[in-house]
């Protein structure tokens, strides 16, 4: 093909692949729920070589799909339908770190876990943080504005991008790596290009904002007799715990799970029906703080961490749940947001709602509670069978939510999006889309619904 011999000039032969072998990891997401085939990965350099690449593709009408680790959950960056896969991972320059700005620049293939290192190095943090941090690239959190379990002291990735160097649709390109904290000089393209899932530019720097390293942490996994509890507790700590870093919430179907997976010990010597993961992180000692928040909220149960090994272990509980459901079964991972006000009755009814369409799948709920975040994973249930998608996406709506918190839609979600989002604002998304990429070739098939 024309085409691809134009890219293999632009990259190097070396690094575009076009053997199934080579191809095979980039064509299956990390579910092995969503599996397509490119008739080529392309792996740029440098941003120049990325905008050749799109200057190519416009010419032959030819459809990318941009992808970093290729660690998202909704099918945004799989070749579904035949598109060239983008890989940007060799754009993995990390630096400068400027420490007087706290700022640092990184390159779209830099792992978010070596941003977290570089900024360590000066006596900085990046707040960015979820489990599959150390293959979840820079790119990749910037096009799906990534949140994790920082976002309600930190936000999510949005409020870290200060600026983006990109490749638009149309070819142009955009460098505003300068990181100015104030600058109100009209529409923020970075912020645009933040969440819009590679539909309309490939993100191909960041800079982003870093905070200030606390050097005390404490972490302790929290009992509750039920949900309500969980979520009252969690509010008072966001109005009375200042060092309130995370708050996560576990359930026991989930906490039995990965205990049995992975051979964890339990944490406490009966099970309880809800568990808060809180972690508090401060330039003094907070353990007395969180210990009094704790107190406060007369939990069912407490197990404080006395220091960072035991810290990670209480973590596990959480942070493997993602890994202990994917022993059951492919799951139908559902990422939504649900108002704090509804989220406990939504916890219980989500699985009687499920069982009655679905007598033989397992419900598995947890997230982020300081947010309203709920990680909703359906197993047991065919791939092709979306009737237990549409059923929870379309509580969450009736309820006021969105269908996507932090996951994005992707190819997955976007025959919902109309659940969340009003036919005036997809018109708006559209006639962005059509601006910014008018040949249509970025990762054509996300996001917004077929016309
Ligand atoms: C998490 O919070 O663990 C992630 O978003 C991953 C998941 O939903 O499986
Ligand atoms: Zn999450």
């Amino acid at each position: 093909m024309r085409a691809l011999d134009e890219l293999s000039e632009i990259v190097g032969a070396p690094h575009l692949l076009t053997s199934a072998d080579d191809r095979a990891p980039y064509e299956v997401d990390w579910t092995g729920r969503f599996r397509g085939s490119a008739p080529a990965v392309v792996r740029p350099g440098r941003a120049a070589e990325v905008a050749a690449v799109v200057d190519v593709c416009r010419a032959h009408g030819l459809a990318l799909v941009p992808q970093g680790g290729n660690t998202g959950l909704v099918g945004g960056g799989v070749p579904l339908e035949g598109e060239v896969v983008l890989s940007l991972r060799r754009l993995d320059a990390v630096g400068p770190v400027d420490a007087v700005a706290h700022q640092a620049t990184a390159g779209a293939g830099a792992t978010v876990g070596a941003v977290q290192a570089a900024a360590a190095e000066h006596g900085l943090r990046y707040a960015v943080d979820f489990a599959a941090r150390d293959t979840a690239t820079v790119g990749g959190t910037v096009a799906t504005n990534a949140g994790g379990v920082h976002v309600l002291r930190y936000g999510s990735t949005r409020e870290q991008v200060l600026g983006v160097e990109a490749v638009l649709g149309d070819g142009h390109r955009i460098d505003r790596l300068e990181g100015l904290v104030k600058d109100n000089t009209g529409y923020h393209l970075a912020s645009l290009l933040c969440g819009s899932e590679g539909t309309l530019g490939v993100v191909t720097a960041a800079r982003l904002r870093l905070t200030a390293r606390l050097p005390h942490r404490v972490v302790a996994l929290v009992a509750f007799d039920g949900v309500r509890g969980a979520v009252e507790a969690v509010a008072a700590w966001r109005s009375d715990l200042g060092s309130l870093e995370a708050a996560e919430l576990v359930l026991e179907p989930g906490l039995r799970l990965v205990c049995e997976a992975f051979g964890l010990p339990r944490p406490f010597d009966r099970a309880w029906p809800a568990y808060v993961l809180v972690e508090a992180a401060a330039h003094h000692d907070p353990t007395d703080d969180l210990a009094a928040a704790v107190r406060a909220v007369a939990p069912a149960a407490v197990a404080v961490a006395p220091d960072r090994a035991r810290g990670a272990e209480l973590w596990r509980y959480r942070e493997d749940q993602t890994l202990a459901v994917a022993t059951v079964g492919t799951a139908h991972k559902l990422d939504v947001t649900v108002p704090l006000a509804a989220l406990t009755d939504f916890v219980e009814e989500v699985p009687r709602r499920v069982a009655a369409i679905h007598p033989a799948a397992r419900t598995w709920i947890f997230g982020h509670l300081g947010d309203g975040n709920l990680h909703v994973n359906v197993t047991g249930v065919a791939d092709g069978d979306d009737t237990v998608d549409e059923l929870v996406l379309t509580h969450v709506a009736e309820l006021g939510g969105s269908i996507s918190a932090e996951h994005g839609v992707g190819t997955a979600k976007r025959r919902w999006l109309h659940l969340t989002r009003s036919a005036a604002e997809i018109a708006a998304m559209r006639s962005i889309k059509r601006a910014l990429d008018p040949d249509g070739i970025l990762n054509p098939h996300a996001l917004l619904p077929g016309e």
